[in-house]
């Protein structure tokens, strides 16, 4: 059945089962293997580890809030390909989610206590921003996929160099993110100005830092 066919409520239950498999580890059937699987894995100290595990934590916090944004925005989007594009990237983000979650158990670690408060506050904007109107919604997405890259340009960056499995996912990830940012402007989605982007940045190191630990 159509999405369109379903009430506000039911839609509304179908999204919150989204996020509890969200915040699962994503939904069972994944489309694409990690590509840290064909990776082999090296030694890594207690210390290299613990840094892998908190930047990684980060990155997965980061996909759950992803999930939220375009659920969020898939439930209000107005014109029905802009929907589709929220849940065609929403499903690349499973994957993302996926791999970020797989790696966390090979470094021996967890995922962020806060998920829940991420997912929560992500969806409403994303479904706020889808009722102002597409473009916005686009532009949202355009935003803070931009806003992703750094992040994950940043973690290779910071990365232990012999944590080759971590590094091949962020690469990945930043591959696709940036694809999602130029499809979102493509779309029609407004740049959003410059005060704008900086008030997103602060928001986003706030997430970074409290992920990283909690
Ligand atoms: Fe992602
Ligand atoms: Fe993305």
């Amino acid at each position: 059945m159509h999405s369109s066919n379903f009430s506000l409520l039911d839609q509304l239950v179908i999204k919150a089962d989204n996020a509890l498999k969200a915040m699962a580890g994503g939904r069972t059937e994944h489309r694409r293997p990690s590509p840290a699987d064909i990776q082999p894995e090296n030694d890594l100290s207690q210390q290299e580890k613990r840094r892998s595990a908190g930047l990684m934590r980060v990155n997965h916090t980061g996909e759950v809030c992803a999930q939220g944004l375009y659920e969020g925005q898939a439930l209000t989007a107005k014109l029905p390909e802009v929907r589709d594009q929220m849940r065609e990237a929403a499903s690349e983000e499973e994957d993302h989610l996926h791999w970020c979650q797989k790696r966390l158990g090979e470094l021996e670690s967890r995922t962020s206590y806060l998920n829940p408060l991420w997912y929560s506050a992500s969806f409403a904007i994303g479904a706020t921003a889808g009722l102002i109107s597409d473009r916005i919604s686009l532009g949202f997405v355009a935003a803070t996929e931009d806003q992703v890259c750094k992040h994950l340009e940043a973690h290779l960056s910071q990365l232990p160099d012999t944590d080759s499995k971590s590094r091949i996912i962020v690469e990945q990830m930043l591959e696709d993110e940036a694809r999602h940012a130029h499809l979102a402007i493509e779309a029609g989605g407004v740049r959003f100005p410059a005060p704008v982007k900086a008030a997103m940045t602060l928001t986003s190191k706030a997430m970074t830092v409290a992920s990283y630990y909690l």
